[in-house]
This record gives C-alpha cells, sequence and structure tokens, in this order.
C-alpha cells in the first residue's frame, strides 16, 4: 500500500482525510508526525485562491519529501454577505496568530444582525509525487451561518455552519455526517474516483 503525507499542520484535516482514505493508503500521516517535525514549518499562503494555495503547499511538502505521494488541502468558508470572505483568509480572518475561537468570533461580530446568512465551504484537494501533479480535485457545501455557536466538534468554522438541509451545525452533527456532506468528503470522493477507488 502506498504511503501518504498530508501537506498540513492541521490534525483534524489529517483525521477527516484518513476518515475517508486509510483504507488505500497506509499509513496517512501529516507534517506534525514526520521526523524533526520543527525543520518543516507551514509555506506562507501567498495564493489568492484555494487552488494555488494548495498548490503552494504540495510543492512544498513535495520538495521536503521527494519519494512520498503527497496530498495538500487548501480549503475555507465563503460568505455570501461578506463578498465571499473570509475565503483564502478563513484561517487568519480575525488576524495572523487568530485562533478558531477569534475567528468565530469576529464572523459572528461582523455578520451581528443580519439576516443574509448562506455561506460555503470549499476544498481543493492537490496529489503530488516528485514535484509533480497527479491529480486535482475541488468540493463545495453549501449552508449557513448560524446566530451562535453550538457544539464542539469538528474545528474552525464548524460550530457556527449548519449545511443545507440540516438544522445543526457540523459542531454538533457526528463526524459520519460531515464527512459524507463536506466540501473535504465532496473532494476526496471526486479523488477517489480520479484514482479508480472504488468506494
Ligand atoms: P487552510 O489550512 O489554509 O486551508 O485554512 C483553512 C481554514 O478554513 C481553517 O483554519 C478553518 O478556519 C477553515 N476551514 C476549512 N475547512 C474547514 C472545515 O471543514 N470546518 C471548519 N472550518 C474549516
Amino acid at each position: 500500500m502506498t504511503t501518504l503525507i498530508v501537506a498540513t499542520h492541521n490534525q483534524h484535516k489529517t483525521e477527516e482525510i484518513a476518515a475517508m482514505l486509510g483504507e488505500h493508503f497506509a499509513p496517512i500521516t501529516d507534517l506534525t508526525q514526520q521526523p524533526n517535525r520543527d525543520d518543516h514549518p507551514a509555506p506562507e499562503e501567498t495564493g489568492k485562491t484555494f487552488e494555488a494555495n494548495a498548490l503552494i503547499k504540495a510543492l512544498d511538502a513535495s520538495a521536503r519529501f521527494p519519494d512520498a505521494t503527497i496530498l495538500a488541502d487548501d480549503s475555507g468558508l465563503e460568505v455570501d454577505a461578506l463578498a465571499g470572505a473570509p475565503g483564502v483568509y478563513s484561517a487568519r480572518y480575525a488576524g495572523e496568530n487568530a485562533s478558531d475561537a477569534d475567528n468565530r468570533k469576529k464572523l459572528l461580530t461582523v455578520l451581528d444582525g443580519n439576516t443574509q446568512r448562506s455561506a460555503r465551504f470549499r476544498c481543493v484537494l492537490i496529489l503530488v509525487k516528485n514535484g509533480k501533479v497527479l491529480t486535482t480535485c475541488d468540493g463545495t457545501c453549501e449552508g449557513r451561518i448560524a446566530t451562535a455557536e453550538s457544539g464542539d466538534g469538528g474545528f474552525g468554522y464548524d460550530p457556527l455552519f449548519i449545511p443545507e438541509g440540516y438544522d445543526e451545525s457540523f459542531g454538533i452533527l457526528p463526524a459520519e455526517t460531515k464527512n459524507q456532506l463536506s466540501h473535504r468528503g465532496r473532494a476526496l470522493a471526486k479523488l477517489k474516483t480520479a484514482l479508480s477507488i472504488d468506494n
């Protein structure tokens, strides 16, 4: 079986990816699990699109681990009332070193009193080996921003995001449900098709 390194320091992303791809790659690790992990800081995300930033992460990790298959994920939240913000700036919406809780607090404050709550998560995945892009896939999950946080499942904006067709946030819905519906889950389903993986 092929080993896979996810080009991220976000262990939540790695867990979600492993839950969907774990039968087909072993082991699945990320940059936090490599020897000398402090030598592998995240590259600066200077791109203006999710795809550009996914490519930056994929190629940076591939240069560090040329023998490994690398999967990079760049993702974020687009809020219609904010003209698509925070978008590629989702991780640093409340500032360069903002925590997930800081970002959620800022989003709630900015949307306070606004009844237009429609939003979507987007994810771009890029699979790379030895500096060569093998495939690029994307996924979107439509939904709305709640007026208060609920639940402590998932990460990032999950306690604020209610996917279309549901009444509860990704913070409350079980991880399996999130993985079926989410932007990352949908991008991973396309990746499996591209790699001729059946389930
Ligand atoms: P990235 O690591 O640069 O791709 O930043 C992604 C950011 O988008 C995260 O820090 C979260 O704030 C947000 N995000 C991406 N995917 C999710 C998700 O599945 N749930 C909640 N927030 C997410």
